[in-house]
């Protein structure tokens, strides 16, 4: 593994997602310890799927303690729980339907709404379990994903609405590979509050898109990923060695 600090390269899917699911199960516990509870949110696609696996092999070895957890998701398509584009689909069948975890600790955005219902739904969601001083939890960590666009979360090169500034959760419309285009998602409003940030990203084609976030100037309409900066929070990188291709590590 390559260790710049914030940014851990490794040889592939394999390192980086252990090195996630790590990070994953000492914060729960530290949190859980703390103050509870531990608060995470998840991001969609095909990255996440080995982390979720990671965190059931460790579950079975070592009791992780998901009666303290509450699971939030980044984003999600406006689709049904049951449909396999689902984000929080992906992440029950492969994980939370093979744990102990409390349905009652399960918040997913209800994509089975009309959009804007979704929205308001989870935004009241986020609302109910707000942390003291925001209309949202304050979430010890956050998986974010990169598409080979530059975007991240549900939130795509081009512009930044005016909404995205002003509230924690909107509806999005974007095409991206042959995935659902109307989607939910948190904002960079929610995201910057979170107290760790961590992106995990494999694979060639993202390799591009990596070295701009990280290398290129601040462009964050271009480069939705270039949005996330944590007031207080720390970002980690994870990336595998054909991702981390052509970065400049400073
Ligand atoms: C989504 C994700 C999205 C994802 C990136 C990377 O709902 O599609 O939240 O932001 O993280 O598109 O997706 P892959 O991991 O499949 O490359």
């Amino acid at each position: 593994m390559t260790d710049q600090g914030h940014i851990k390269i490794f040889p592939g899917i394999e390192g980086l997602s252990y090195a996630a699911a790590d990070i994953f199960v000492s914060l729960a516990y530290h949190a859980c310890e703390v103050s509870k509870h531990f608060l995470v949110a998840l991001s969609g696609g095909n990255t996440p799927k080995r982390l979720f696996h990671r965190l059931v092999e460790i579950d079975q070895r070592i009791k992780i303690p998901w009666d303290g957890i509450h699971v939030y998701w980044v984003d999600e398509r406006n689709v049904p729980p049951d449909h396999p584009a689902s984000n929080y689909h992906l992440a029950n069948d492969v994980l939370f339907s093979q744990v102990n975890m409390p349905a009652e600790n399960i918040h997913r955005i209800h994509g089975e709404l009309p959009i804007k219902q979704a929205v308001n739904s989870y935004t009241d969601v986020l609302k109910q379990h707000a942390s003291p001083g925001l209309n949202w939890p304050q979430f010890d960590l956050i998986f974010l994903g990169l598409g080979a666009d530059g975007h991240t979360a549900s939130l795509f090169p081009g512009k930044i609405s005016c909404n995205e500034k002003r509230r924690p959760v909107i509806g999005v419309t974007a095409t991206y590979e042959d995935r659902p285009t109307q989607r939910i998602t948190l904002t960079p409003r929610l995201i910057n509050t979170a107290r760790q940030i961590v992106f995990m990203v494999a694979g060639k084609d993202k390799a591009r898109a990596v070295t701009a976030v990280l290398n290129d100037p601040h462009q964050p309409k271009l480069l939705p990923a270039q949005r996330i900066e944590p007031k207080d929070g720390n970002i980690i990188w994870l990336l595998d060695q054909e991702a981390a291709q052509f970065i400049n590590l400073k």
